[in-house]
């Protein structure tokens, strides 16, 4: 089922149990921060739920939800209209990136129905919180970046943070440079002309689910693939760039090209506060918006949390749509990005192997189509192996690898964007270097048998547990290597 906005897809989230709206006072500029994070701090994933906040201190009428899109799988298939397991959310989104729909163009929509021009625009009437309090440069929107390839008119979407630094000013950090949005804003530096932008917020919660990965298509039409329906978009004011028309805000402008200033720091989704560095600046020229918008915030910061969980059920499945379709590797069981490096940092694959050379084309392929700003580990392993399983991945790195032999280094590259590790202090830009590994963790003769009595006998003794009078089993938990 597509939704037609953030708001159908709100009432479906309350009606199941995972959206609770709080309305007691608080405070944006640190409780909506400390609150919401707790949902990943203090909840198992299965309980999690968005919050919204409809009674803050200084915004009367102001609302705010965060946690909404990417809180748990669950969350996640409710949004995508597939059922809560990973192979189904990646079986719906691989559906969408293979049968692209394109967005089509409405005459207006409901986040035109207030605008407001230079001069009257005044980002600080919303109440956008400080997601990290105390740590963070002040106030944050997590939104949804449009621009456009100078050369061709090709379309980018993106999620960005966002520095509210005054009525009509924001920042704007590029982290990784090999990103489309990235790319763009270098383009129109190059022909030396500031780069049309708009933000939004809101609309249909695919959007947000397909925007962190890339796919070299238009992301608006990948969302239509997965939604079943063409998106509608709506022109902007100002600028030559079209946005959702049901989006709660739509904020319009041009990123400069021609100054830089400090940005942040904000707390990163590595875990760290980042920041400080010299960004571009948005220059804002017109704000459309609902009558009453609700202003959605994206948890991101310590990991796990919602971006982590948006990049492992959605890069993933783009990733192994490119390996299995576009690359024809063969035999790719599972592909798996780590939450705790945010998804970014270390990639696990599970392969049988066939052929001399597929364990680098793998790896090879997953560098070429997520761009080297992208995992700095990257781990090959039997098809046998459970790669979803923290302890099995501690067992195949203790037992398949000699690191001596099994490991490849990729010296002075560039870094995984916002690794600690790498960006030394007073180093920017360009000179921001990382190296990357690949482990090689198959098998490399035919090992012997596992140590575990024939999966039969185990299986045969845990269908007749309560006849040897004790209490119950959990999960049967078992490599595949014992069958
Ligand atoms: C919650 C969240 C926040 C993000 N913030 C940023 C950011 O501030 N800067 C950035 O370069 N990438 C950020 N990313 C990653 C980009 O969305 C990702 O690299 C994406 O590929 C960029 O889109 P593009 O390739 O279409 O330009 C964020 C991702 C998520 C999930």
């Amino acid at each position: 089922m597509a939704y037609d906005s953030l708001r159908p897809y709100l009432q479906v989230l309350e009606q199941q149990g995972m959206m609770r709206w709080v309305d007691v006072e608080v405070d944006k500029d640190w409780e909506i921060g400390a609150i919401v994070r707790m949902i990943f701090r203090a909840m198992p994933e299965e309980a999690r739920y968005g919050i919204g906040f409809r009674n803050i201190k200084g915004f009367p009428g102001g609302r705010v939800v965060a946690g909404v899109i990417g809180a748990s799988k669950r969350m996640i298939a409710t949004a995508t209209g597939a059922e809560p397991t990973a192979e189904a959310i990646h079986d719906k989104v691989i559906s969408g990136i293979t049968t692209p729909i394109p967005p089509v163009i409405v005459p207006t929509g409901p986040c035109k129905e207030v605008i407001i021009r230079e001069g009257d625009v005044d980002l600080t009437r919303f109440p956008i919180p400080t997601w990290t309090p105390g740590k963070d440069a002040g106030p944050y929107l997590t939104p949804l970046w449009v621009t456009k390839d100078p050369d061709n008119g090709r379309r980018d979407v993106g999620i960005r943070r966002c520095q509210i630094k005054g009525r009509d000013r924001t920042g704007i950090l590029f982290g990784a440079p090999d990103r489309g949005g990235a790319i763009h804003h270098a383009k129109w530096k190059m022909l030396g002309k500031p780069m049309p932008a708009a933000i939004f917020i809101g609309a249909d919660p695919i959007q947000y689910l397909v925007a962190p990965s890339r796919y070299g298509e238009d992301e608006f039409a990948i969302a239509g693939g997965v939604r079943g329906e063409a998106v509608e978009l709506v022109r902007c004011e100002t600028v030559d760039i079209e946005v959702p028309a049901t989006a709660e805000i739509v904020i319009e402008g041009e990123v400069m090209t021609d100054m830089v200033e400090p940005e942040g720091p904000f707390g990163e989704f590595t875990g760290y506060m980042a920041g400080g560095r010299e960004c571009p600046v948005f220059r804002v020229k017109c704000i459309t918006h609902r009558k009453d918008p609700i202003l959605l915030g994206v948890v991101s910061q310590f990991p796990p949390s919602e971006s982590s969980m948006l990049k492992v059920a959605l890069l993933e499945s783009n990733l192994l749509k490119h390996l299995r379709s576009n690359l024809n590797i063969p035999g790719i069981a599972d592909v798996h990005a780590l939450e705790a490096g945010g998804c970014t940092a270390t990639c696990w694959v599970s392969v049988k192997k066939i052929y001399a050379g597929q364990i680098d084309q793998l790896a090879l392929g997953i560098w070429g189509y997520m761009g080297m700003s992208y995992f700095k580990w990257i781990v090959i392993t039997d098809d046998d192996v459970d790669i979803r399983d923290p302890f099995m991945r501690d067992w195949v790195m203790a037992w398949r690898v000699r690191p001596d032999q099994d490991m490849r280094i990729l010296k002075d590259t560039a870094a995984v964007e916002l690794d600690p590790a790498s960006l030394l202090p007073g180093v920017e830009g360009d000179q921001i270097r990382g190296g990357k590994a690949l482990i090689d963790a198959t098998k490399k003769w035919a090992y012997p048998e596992v140590s575990l009595p024939p999966l039969r006998q185990l299986r045969k003794v845990a269908g007749e547990w309560a006849r040897y009078g004790l209490p119950p089993l959990g999960e049967l938990k078992l490599p595949k290597a014992s069958e």
